[in-house]
């Protein structure tokens, strides 16, 4: 009998991801109580919980990437509603610890063409850096630059090490504590978004702290 290896393996990781959707659900039922001895191991639980998940969904793009479906599923979104769902999410995860707001630049166009899974997935990894490194707040932004819709994601940590932004500025593979994955995967997600001949990119610098830039044409 011959088994259906890569459909064993996408149901695999299918299931993986829905019994961590009902964890974080079941997590997000538990209340904190004001005693740090159960709020704190509870509020890490919640975050290891959305590691894992985003993790998971890097493994799921891995896997597309390799068999050759990661071509981007572009359709028309409010820039607006994106960062506004992504703020709500990131604000209830962290509490009250740190502060998550959204700026929509005056010019930014109603809506966007682009893959909003993908785009989600590289903000989404970029948002869970800022939660680790942020003293104090985040702040999500949508603009226009050069033509082409910039949504960025600045916090006020100390700033990306040079290593990562020489690499990154170079399209070279770079190394970092983790698996350094999730910046690879915003750069790959960006230029998945080509226009008229011109790609997408990401660009990282760091101003009052890290700023992560996803640029769509
Ligand atoms: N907001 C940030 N502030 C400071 N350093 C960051 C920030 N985001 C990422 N980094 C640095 O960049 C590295 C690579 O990030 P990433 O590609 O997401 O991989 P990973 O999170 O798996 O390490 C991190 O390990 C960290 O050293
Ligand atoms: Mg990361």
């Amino acid at each position: 009998m011959m088994l259906d290896i890569s459909g064993l393996y996408a149901s695999l990781m299918h299931e993986v991801k829905n019994t961590l959707g009902l964890m974080s659900i079941t997590l997000d039922g538990v209340h904190p109580t004001g005693d740090p001895e159960h709020d704190a191991p509870l509020n890490e639980t919640r975050l290891l919980c959305q590691r894992v998940a985003e993790r998971l969904q890097q493994a799921l793009l891995l896997y597309k990437a390799v068999n050759g479906q990661l071509s981007p599923m572009v359709d028309a979104y409010s820039p607006a509603d994106v960062l506004g769902e992504l703020r709500d999410e990131a604000q209830a995860l962290v509490r009250d610890r740190l502060k998550v707001t959204v700026r929509i630049a005056d010019d930014v166009p109603l809506i966007w063409f682009f893959d909003r899974n993908l785009v989600e997935m590289a903000l989404v990894n970029a948002i869970h850096n800022s939660i680790q490194y942020a003293r104090d707040r985040i702040l999500l932004e949508a603009s226009l630059d050069d033509g082409a819709l910039c949504l960025a994601v600045k916090d006020d940590s100390d700033g990306y090490p040079e290593h990562i932004l020489e690499c990154v500025r170079n399209d070279q593979p770079y190394r970092s504590q983790g698996t350094g994955l999730g910046l690879q995967f915003a750069r790959l997600v960006a230029q998945a978004h080509a226009d008229r001949g011109r790609e997408g990119e990401l660009r990282l610098t760091n101003e009052d702290g890290a700023v992560f830039r996803l640029l769509l044409p």
